[in-house]
């Protein structure tokens, strides 16, 4: 079973507009008799609980950040408890807008790795490279580094939990996808790195997966030519019926 991973973002700004998305997608799983589809949802925290009454027999839950301490006066945080209590089993670590934005280095998305996964959290850790990166032939390094910082002190025993997630921030948002044989490339350095991290034996069970502007009519050429064990889906997540069809396509 591939994963589908839905990033929702910072979305679903109103109860009506969750209902309204909760009723889409509920729709469209009995029109396309949906069950076992490995399918990954990730709204805003404040959705979380909604989340999991509404669609928590369907599908699968996870938050898109979270912070590396159980709890505590860290005003605004949220925390691995939290969330595992309120439905989450994944949780998304230094997505690229992270990074971005908030200045997330890979030392802090370390501590949170080392946090998820001592909390029974399955990380989907995001790597790749930016345009320019990519331009000086940077790609390599850059993925090797990000990989090697963020998974540091991490237990072999643990690395079937997580989820390597594949985005070239070029690729995010933008409409332009890599060639098969570009994710490819990375997929085998990925591998490469993460057998340097745990044994070839442990390195294997991590599942590896492709993000950057996945819709219907890129999936086959991202995930299925290319090979990866699933999807992390952006802006098509929120319309249901294509998320859906992204889903049915790759498992075909
Ligand atoms: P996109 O986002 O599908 O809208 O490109 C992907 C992501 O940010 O995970």
């Amino acid at each position: 079973m591939k994963l589908v991973i839905g990033n929702l973002k910072m979305n679903l700004v109103s109860v009506m507009e969750r209902e309204r998305y909760f009723k889409a997608l509920k729709e469209e799983m009995t029109r396309n008799k949906f069950s076992e589809t490995g399918i990954v949802l990730c709204p805003p925290f404040v959705h979380l609980e909604a989340f999991a009454k509404n669609l928590g027999k369907k599908v699968r839950l996870g938050a898109q950040d979270m912070f590396s301490e159980d709890k505590g006066s860290y005003t605004g945080e949220i925390s691995p408890l939290m969330l595992k209590n309120f439905g989450g089993e994944y949780v998304i670590l230094g997505h690229s807008e992270r990074r971005r934005y908030f200045a997330e280095k890979n030392e802090e998305i370390n501590l949170k790795i080392i946090s998820a996964l001592k909390n029974g959290l399955k990380p989907i850790l995001c790597v790749g490279e930016t345009r320019q990166e990519k331009e000086e032939h940077q790609t390599l390094r850059v993925i090797t580094k990000q990989l090697r910082e963020a998974l540091r002190n991490i237990s072999r025993t643990k690395a079937e939990q997580i989820v390597i997630a594949y985005e070239p921030v070029w690729a995010v948002g933008t409409d332009v996808v890599p060639t098969s044989h570009e994710i490819m490339e990375a997929k085998v350095l990925i591998v490469k790195i993460l057998a340097e991290l745990f044994e070839r034996k442990y390195a294997e069970k991590v599942k590896i997966v492709y993000g950057g502007s996945v819709s219907a009519k890129t999936v086959r050429q991202v995930a299925v030519d290319s090979k990866m064990d699933g999807v992390l889906v952006g802006r098509e997540s929120l319309a249901p019926r294509e998320f859906l069809k992204i889903a049915k396509l790759i498992n075909e």
